[in-house]
């Protein structure tokens, strides 16, 4: 039996779960909680992987597997998903890549309130952190809008993630102004049973 160390708020956790239900693995996985963080380490699987950080694979074959873009393919190699097509592997690899630099900031904005005293917050890192978001959706709203259509990829998932995640913690910033080609696709991706299974918060 496989084990995801999880978090059900982490939108990279949020990606694999939602892998493992669109390909049929869901049963075959015990989810262990891991609420932690740097500053508070108890809970997290740091013998499984030393940076402490989660999502985190366990397998009974070989040594644990992380962080979630190696999960993900292993989880799409298992189950033979082909979620990452060969004929547009890199540029789903790079839709996969710039979810996880959305989720990356994002998730940097929240914990620099949720871990750091107020005398040593920088709003001006904030702002940096969220100005990488607006770039990285400008971009894909402009460019890459035809890689989120077709069958189902693991950029798909990826990004439908990384925007819920952004209506999960930031629903004040709206992400989705200005940008109604990928506000349309999130509003039909999200209906998917493995976003709506998957969502933070439920
Ligand atoms: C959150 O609570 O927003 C969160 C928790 C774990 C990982 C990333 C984000």
């Amino acid at each position: 039996m496989m084990r995801l160390y999880d978090n059900p708020a982490s939108p990279f956790c949020r990606k694999v779960r939602a892998l493992l239900i669109e390909t049929g693995q869901m049963d075959e996985v015990e989810i262990l909680p891991a609420l932690g963080h740097a500053l508070d380490t108890d809970a997290m699987p740091l013998a499984e992987n030393p940076l402490g950080k989660i999502p985190v694979l366990t397998r009974d074959e070989g040594p644990a597997l992380y962080d979630s873009r190696v999960i993900c393919r292993y989880l799409d190699a298992r189950a033979r998903a082909n979620l990452y097509p060969e004929t547009r592997q890199w540029e789903v690899l790079t839709l996969e890549a710039t979810a996880e630099g959305i989720m990356d900031a994002a998730v940097l904005m929240v914990y620099e309130i949720r871990c750091r005293p107020e005398d040593e917050r920088s709003p001006a890192w904030i702002e940096a952190q969220w100005d990488k978001i607006e770039r990285a959706l400008d971009a894909v709203n402009a460019r890459w809008m035809s890689h989120l259509t077709g069958k189902l990829t693991m950029g798909q998932i990826a990004m439908g993630c990384a925007l819920g995640y952004l209506d999960f913690r930031h629903a004040g910033r709206t992400w989705r102004q200005g940008r109604g080609a990928l506000a349309a696709w999130e509003a039909e991706f999200a209906r998917r049973p493995a976003m709506q299974d998957t969502a933070p918060g439920r």
